[in-house]
């Protein structure tokens, strides 16, 4: 098996969660980028020996096909927005995603600023999360949210590729999105009503029983089986976020699993509803405001990212002749990408 990225470390006290688009023409320089991110991860982390900084990498569909030569994964593709009865579940722009996990904000900063400086211009930071634990591992919503991933030999086999992809082993699929809560509903609501909309009791973390299980609870609408009635699983690294003076409560969720088919079969129950109408009740709490879907490949694999062949680089765009074109001519096409970088969600 080819040595994984770490996907699945020890639960963080601190994330960053950044979301980078690709500048057309300089994939080479990312690519080169991406190869380097392990050397900077381990001089950060080797400065902080016990603080378990790790760096995970994602690309995004067409991301891979810009930047990554050879096979691609078996089942990547963009992710896919759902507008269910209720709810809607936007897919939103997003080339690379760098998941950073460790026991101090401070480390995750470093590493984020280096990186950063190593891609340098040819990256746009489009979202950029800081996650925090928020007393015994809660949400914003003040549930403990983790509690139900595997562990042991279940983890790695619900997260990492195996034999069904040989060129892709140890890598892993990652859905990433952003929820903002709405905390002046939720905490109208009688903590009996909260643990029926999760399905858990609130102080003690306890699944609520069958019988008392609503079948519109989230617990109930993420456990899903395969038909011989063996649960599907995958590894959840959620982290809350937030600003206080603007109000903003939040949950980033990003589940890593063996295969997007999985999570994707989960966001369908919440989104459209198992049956369909029966929609996930955090969703009347929480709004998806960002979604990607992104492969995380082998620690080996990101080491030694393959070049496209000459027949697969992306032609880069010919630059327009701007000396030739009159002031204005030129001026409405610069504000229009940096407009476009301004519509990107915050
Ligand atoms: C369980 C919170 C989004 C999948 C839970 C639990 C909480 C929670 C508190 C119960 C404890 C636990 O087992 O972790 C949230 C919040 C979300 C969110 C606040 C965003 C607003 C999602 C999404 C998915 C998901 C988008 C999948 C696509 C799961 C799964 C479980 C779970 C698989 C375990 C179910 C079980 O086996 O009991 N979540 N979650 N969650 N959640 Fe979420």
């Amino acid at each position: 098996m080819a040595f994984p990225q770490p996907v699945l470390g020890p639960p963080a006290k601190a994330a960053l969660f950044l979301t980078l688009t690709v500048a057309p023409g300089r994939e080479t320089d990312v690519r080169e980028g991406l190869r380097d991110l392990s050397g900077l991860t381990r001089s950060v982390a080797f400065r902080a020996r016990d603080e378990a900084l790790a760096c995970v990498a994602g690309l995004a569909s067409d991301a891979w096909d810009r930047l990554v030569g050879g096979p691609r994964p078996r089942e990547l593709h963009p992710f896919t927005p759902l507008q269910g009865p209720r709810h809607l579940a936007p897919a939103t722009p997003g080339d690379l995603l760098l998941h950073l996990r460790a026991r101090r904000p401070d480390l995750c900063f470093e590493l984020a600023r280096v990186v950063l400086d190593r891609f340098g211009d040819a990256v746009t930071v489009v979202d950029e999360t800081h996650g925090f634990t928020y007393f015994d591992d809660r949400d914003l919503l003040g549930f403990v949210d983790g509690s139900e991933n595997p562990v042991g030999p279940a983890a790695p086999a619900a997260v990492l590729v195996a034999d069904e992809d040989p060129d892709f082993r140890g890598g892993s699929y990652v859905v990433a999105q952003k929820y903002l809560h709405d905390m002046t509903a939720w905490n109208a609501l009688p903590t009996e009503e909260q643990e029926r909309v999760i399905g858990r009791s609130k102080a003690d973390n306890v699944e609520l029983p069958d019988g008392v299980q609503p079948s519109d609870s989230h617990v109930a609408l993420t456990t899903v089986e395969d038909a011989d009635g063996e649960e599907l699983r995958i590894v959840r690294q959620n982290m809350p976020f937030g600003r206080l003076g603007t109000a903003e409560f939040g949950t980033y969720f990003i589940g890593y699993a063996r295969t997007p088919a999985v999570t994707e079969r989960m966001l369908r129950n919440m989104f459209l509803g198992d049956p369909p109408g029966n929609t996930d009740r955090i969703l009347d709490f929480s709004t998806a405001v960002t979604g990607g879907l992104f492969f995380a490949p082998s620690a080996d694999l990101l080491d030694d990212l393959p070049a496209p062949g000459p027949a697969e680089e992306p032609l880069a765009e010919p630059a327009p002749p701007e000396a030739l074109l009159p002031a204005d001519a030129v001026r409405p096409a610069i504000s229009l990408g940096i407009g476009s970088l301004k519509g990107a969600p915050a």
